[in-house]
């Protein structure tokens, strides 16, 4: 299987039938001091798109409605971005991608925020009574509410010191609950849409999160059978 790991004489082995060179011009590249600059910018596209609509009126019929379903929308995406890091690390051998994913899992919280506050807002009227007692009588706000919430410790322990406080392993299984958010993402897209029963779209985010966290699952079960054929008999 494509791999892209450390190989046993603690080479970065690369996946069969990529070329080297091209390997190496997309690391450099990903290497790069702009590349970050240039990742922040972009990200920071759809923002700037939204404030231009609201100003210029040019969010449809519904701008509240615009805001809260654009910046849901984007949440999603980013989400589906943060989480294909991995998978497309391993699948070129482009290991340099790695450096991106923080900036994109906050991101996604960045926008997550945002579509909360713009439905706090817009939707809600900024009434704490009247927002804490809508999340619980709408189930798909509930699991709305519950993917953003599991991202905060993400957010919050996303900087290099968190990982050296809590220790690779224990940072890594914390980071393990963007699995959950993503699975609880769609869920909370799905049970919006359901009333409508307009599920296209949503169908289509399911199957790049069912991919992207299926992937996942079989490179470990593919490696754990690896570890136990390479284990000695007895
Ligand atoms: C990880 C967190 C979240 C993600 C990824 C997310 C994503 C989405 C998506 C994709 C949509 C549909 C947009 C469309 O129709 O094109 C949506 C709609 C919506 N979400 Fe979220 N959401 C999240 C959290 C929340 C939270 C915390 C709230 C509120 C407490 C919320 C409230 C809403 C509302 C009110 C709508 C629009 C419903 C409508 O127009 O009928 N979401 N969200």
């Amino acid at each position: 299987m494509s791999d892209g790991s450390v190989n046993a004489l603690g080479r970065v082995a690369l996946p069969p039938g990529t070329r080297p060179w091209r390997v190496a011009t997309a690391n450099r590249l990903l290497m790069h001091r702009a590349a970050k600059p240039l990742l922040f910018t972009a990200a920071l596209g759809p923002l700037a798109w939204l404030v231009w609509g609201a100003f210029a009126d040019a969010l449809g019929a519904n701008p509240a409605e615009a805001l809260i379903r654009a910046t849901g929308d984007w949440t999603l995406r980013f989400l589906c971005l943060t989480l294909a890091i991995t998978p497309l690390r391993q699948w070129t051998g482009w290991q340099a991608l790695a450096r991106l994913r923080r900036m994109l899992g906050l991101f996604t919280f960045f926008y997550g925020v945002l579509h909360f506050l713009c439905f706090a807002w817009l939707d809600m009227g900024l009434n704490l009574q009247d927002i804490v007692r809508d999340i619980p009588k709408r189930p798909f706000i509930l699991v709305g509410t519950a993917a953003l919430l599991l991202m905060l410790p993400l957010a919050a322990t996303s900087f290099n010191g968190a990982i050296r406080w809590l220790g690779a392993k224990r940072w890594q299984a914390l980071h393990r609950a963007v699995y959950m958010t993503a699975g609880l993402a769609v869920l909370h897209f799905f049970w919006m849409r359901a009333g409508k029963n307009d599920f296209a779209e949503v169908g289509i985010y399911a199957a790049i999160v069912t991919v992207l966290l299926g992937w996942r699952l079989v490179r470990r079960l593919h490696r754990g059978r690896e570890v136990r054929g390479a284990a000695p008999a007895g």
